[in-house]
């Protein structure tokens, strides 16, 4: 116990008060769940991002989130329980900042920290003592303590007794209608004990189960073990489909009666790859970290080989099912559906439609698209527009191809109406064409 008084102590009884005021850097995806969540808890929330619209429209008590209910925007708004601005210089003004930038890869499919260290800075700017820095985003192991630390401390102050600074990674699952940031177990390590306790203490109100960790350092790698370990079982599982597809084996019988098995076994689908700001990308950070550490992580590389091949695998398939019916790619007319990169979502990140779409059309075939969740595609060279899923625009397309389940959709009419279909989710009622 810390006597009393101590910055984290002030912390803590700000917490357990919810005088504490949060800041929440970049309002998308996560931070914007987070920051209702907290709001929920009973904090006052100031939001900071460097997208005016984004900024505007929180402010009008919109969310540009799905997950996210407009209602609770405008309530919170009302409320006055949060505002957003994208004055950075506010940052002096919270007790503690969650930092939920993005962190992308560069075109070499290297880290791009580069949103976290201009957050850093950001923040380093105002840094003020008793201030708490929480990162969330995810990143290869070392960013806290080798990017942030040191910038934070050139101030003068020192982490641990004058501000706290910690990595508590965020595992929200956009479009999962079970689990949320609250309900979502949420691990925590500090850079030091009161950093750990700072954090836990102010996220305790407003997350159901927290997780401490020993360091920063485990909590980085959780994040990047729990993406690489989909990301690996993902592409097995679509080794798996290539496997029985040699074999002439149906690889969703093998995979639902292999799911049978009580123990020792957990269930991985096949599918057209892998899309979204996570498991392409976050594996990379690891290896990349590794490489400066000459070891070569093998599971991780061979996996995003795998999972990046899957939409050529895919273009293949319909090329063959085109083949067989006397016809062309080229001039053939291929209606795709769903674009989004996982199902009930409207998020278009590395969706491997994407890929898909730019394969067939190199082929020379016409595409169009249908997705409930994304009206119009505007992404490198493509610019499509969603058209209505009718029994016209089925039978008018020489073959669809399925490549995002979406709850929505009417898969009996597809099966009913569409001359040619390549499944790539199992979604068509067992029985029909495929
Ligand atoms: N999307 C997910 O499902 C998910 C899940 C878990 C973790 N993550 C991780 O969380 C992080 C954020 O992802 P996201 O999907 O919420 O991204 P996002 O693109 O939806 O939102 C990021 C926001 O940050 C803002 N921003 C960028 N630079 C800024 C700056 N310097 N200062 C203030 N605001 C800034 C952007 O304008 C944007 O609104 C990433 O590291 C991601 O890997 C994402």
């Amino acid at each position: 116990m810390s006597p009393a008084g101590t910055p984290v102590d002030t912390l803590i009884g700000k917490a357990r008060d919810r005088s504490a005021v949060f800041g929440i850097v970049g309002l998308g995806y996560v931070g914007l769940p987070l920051a209702m969540e907290l709001v929920r808890a009973g904090y006052r929330v100031i939001g900071f991002d460097v997208n005016q619209r984004t900024v505007d429209g929180l402010n009008a008590g919109k969310s540009h989130i799905q997950d996210v209910p407009t209602q609770a925007v405008a309530d919170a708004v009302k409320a006055k329980k949060f505002s957003a601005t994208t004055d950075l210089t506010r940052m002096g003004e919270p007790d503690a900042i969650s930092i939920c930038v993005p962190t992308p890869l560069s075109k070499t499919k290297d880290p791009d920290v580069s949103y976290v260290l201009a957050a850093t800075e950001s923040v380093k700017r105002t840094l003020r003592k008793g201030q708490l820095i929480i990162l969330e985003s995810t990143t290869y192991p070392g960013t806290t303590r080798e990017l942030m630390l040191p910038a934070l401390e050139s101030t003068g102050m020192k982490v641990g007794t004058d501000f706290f600074l910690a990595f508590s990674p965020e595992r929200v699952d956009p479009g999962n209608p079970k689990y949320n940031t609250r309900n979502t177990p949420k691990v925590v390590g500090g850079i030091t004990e009161h950093c750990r306790a700072a954090t836990i203490a102010l996220y305790q109100p407003a997350i159901d189960t927290l997780v401490p960790v020993s360091n920063p350092e485990a909590a980085e790698l959780v994040k990047i073990l729990e993406n690489t370990f989909r990301s690996v079982n993902i592409g097995l599982a679509n080794e798996m489909a290539i496997v029985c597809d040699k074999l002439g084996v149906d690889v969703w019988e093998v995979i639902e009666a292999a799911s049978t098995k009580p123990f020792g076994f957990m269930k991985f689908t096949p599918g057209p790859g892998v899309g979204g700001h996570c498991i392409p990308l976050d594996p990379h950070y690891l290896a990349w970290k590794m490489r400066t550490l000459n070891y070569k992580t093998r599971f991780i590389e061979l996996a995003g080989e795998l999972n990046a091949e899957m939409p050529e695998y895919w273009v293949t398939k319909v090329a063959n099912a085109l083949n067989d019916q006397g016809k062309a790619v080229r001039g053939s007319k291929i209606l795709v559906v769903g674009v989004a990169y996982k199902k009930d979502i409207d998020d278009i990140r590395e969706s491997p439609a994407l890929d898909v779409i730019k394969l067939l059309e190199q082929r020379g075939a016409k595409v169009s698209y249908h997705d409930p969740h994304i009206a119009t595609l505007h992404e490198d060279k493509l610019d499509l527009k969603s058209v209505p899923l009718t029994a016209e625009a089925l039978k008018s397309a020489d073959c669809v191809i399925i490549v995002t389940d979406h709850t929505g959709v009417d898969y009996h009419l597809v099966a009913k109406s569409a001359r040619l279909v390549v499944d790539t989710r199992h979604v068509l009622p067992r029985g029909s064409l495929t």
